[in-house]
């Protein structure tokens, strides 16, 4: 694709009314629910951090190696895919997933498109990641995520991946599945629930004090039944590589049968608890996005509909399928 600009399908004049219609709900409708839900009163718009980031420049360099977080370890990808997960869809094209994300602790002030997060990565140093594992576990402490993928081993995976924003991908993710992360640390057996904690980076990060009205740091949590489902998987890699900055590197969970929200990405604390935490978005705005937050076509968000997806690749709209379509694995847990 080199670096020509070819236009998306969802940049199409209907397509966008659509991604307009949710995107500035989210990001501009939502501002003033959290300030109300959090109690926070939104400050003067202050940036740690401006335009000096250095933008990746094309799909090659977005997926290459200015993103690797573990010099010596490229020879782990691509990692061997495993074929038990198959796709209903084609992937989606590796630009589009690398240039269209999520990723709030990024937006920057003066330029909030959901298409320029990317932009503004180059800055965030995933090098030498360490991840503070903490809670009812036999096995806590501080551990080299080198160390984890050595101990873990990497296959590849292919999801469907929904954002609760109604846009959808079809994702191609290298890593582990959480469940054998979680055997290796040895839960107790009290524990009820795993809370993840995304880096709170404010040097790097200039989305973080620029959006004061956000309960800062992220967070995600899972049931622990949840966290043990083969579904469940913690990515390393993206399209045969190292995680992009953008999509979460080094490190990030993936939980295809949830609105994307639950994806938290760049981890930095795995703790094990005996309770429900507080979670990022059900704090901030609990009337808007439940804690399960499991896909489901019949449960309309409060400012629109879930019925249908938008896919990013070709901007066909699908129907939404109950636990994006993984319900034969996953529906037993909420039975
Ligand atoms: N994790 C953190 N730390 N910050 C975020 O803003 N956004 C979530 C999730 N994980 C988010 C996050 C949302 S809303 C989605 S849809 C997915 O990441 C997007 O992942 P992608 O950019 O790789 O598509």
């Amino acid at each position: 694709m080199g670096n020509i600009i070819v236009p998306k399908a969802w940049e199409d004049r209907e397509l966008r009314a659509v991604e307009e219609h949710v995107y500035l709900n989210r990001r501009e409708i939502l501002r003033d629910l959290a300030v109300v839900t959090v109690g926070l009163i939104a400050g003067p718009m202050l940036s740690s951090c401006s335009d000096e980031s250095d933008p990746v420049e094309g799909p090659d360099s977005s997926i290459g190696d200015r993103n690797f977080a573990f010099p010596g370890m490229d020879s782990l990808y691509p990692a061997a895919r495993n074929s038990n997960y198959e796709l209903d869809r084609p992937l989606s094209d590796p630009f589009d997933v690398t240039h269209y994300n999520n990723f709030y602790e990024f937006i920057h002030p003066d330029d909030e498109d959901i298409k320029s997060i990317f932009k503004y990565v180059s800055v965030f140093d995933t090098r030498d990641w360490m991840i503070q594992v903490s809670g009812l576990a036999e096995r806590t402490g501080i551990f080299h995520l080198g160390d984890l993928i050595t101990e873990m081993g990497l296959e590849e995976r292919l999801y469907r991946h929904r954002c609760v924003e109604a846009w959808a991908m079809a994702v191609p993710w290298t890593g582990f599945p959480f469940s054998r992360l979680i055997q290796f640390l040895e839960p107790k057996n009290t524990v009820t629930h795993v809370r993840m904690q995304t880096i709170e980076n404010r040097d790097q990060m200039q989305g973080i004090d620029y959006q004061t009205w956000w309960p800062w740091p992220y967070v995600e949590a899972l049931r622990i039944e949840e966290a043990m489902n083969e579904l469940a998987f913690i990515a390393t890699g993206l399209f045969g590589k190292p995680l992009p900055k953008q999509n979460g590197a080094p490190v990030r969970l993936v939980v295809p049968w949830k609105y994307g929200f639950k994806s938290i990405k760049s981890i930095v604390k795995i703790e094990f608890l005996d309770h429900q935490p507080e979670t990022f978005w059900n704090k901030a705005v609990p009337a808007e996005y439940g804690f399960l937050a499991n896909v489901d076509p019949s449960v309309p968000h409060p400012r629109w509909s879930q019925e249908t997806e938008i896919m990013i690749i070709d901007g066909d709209r699908r129907a939404t399928q109950k636990y994006n379509g993984y319900g034969e694995l996953v529906a037993h847990l909420y039975e």
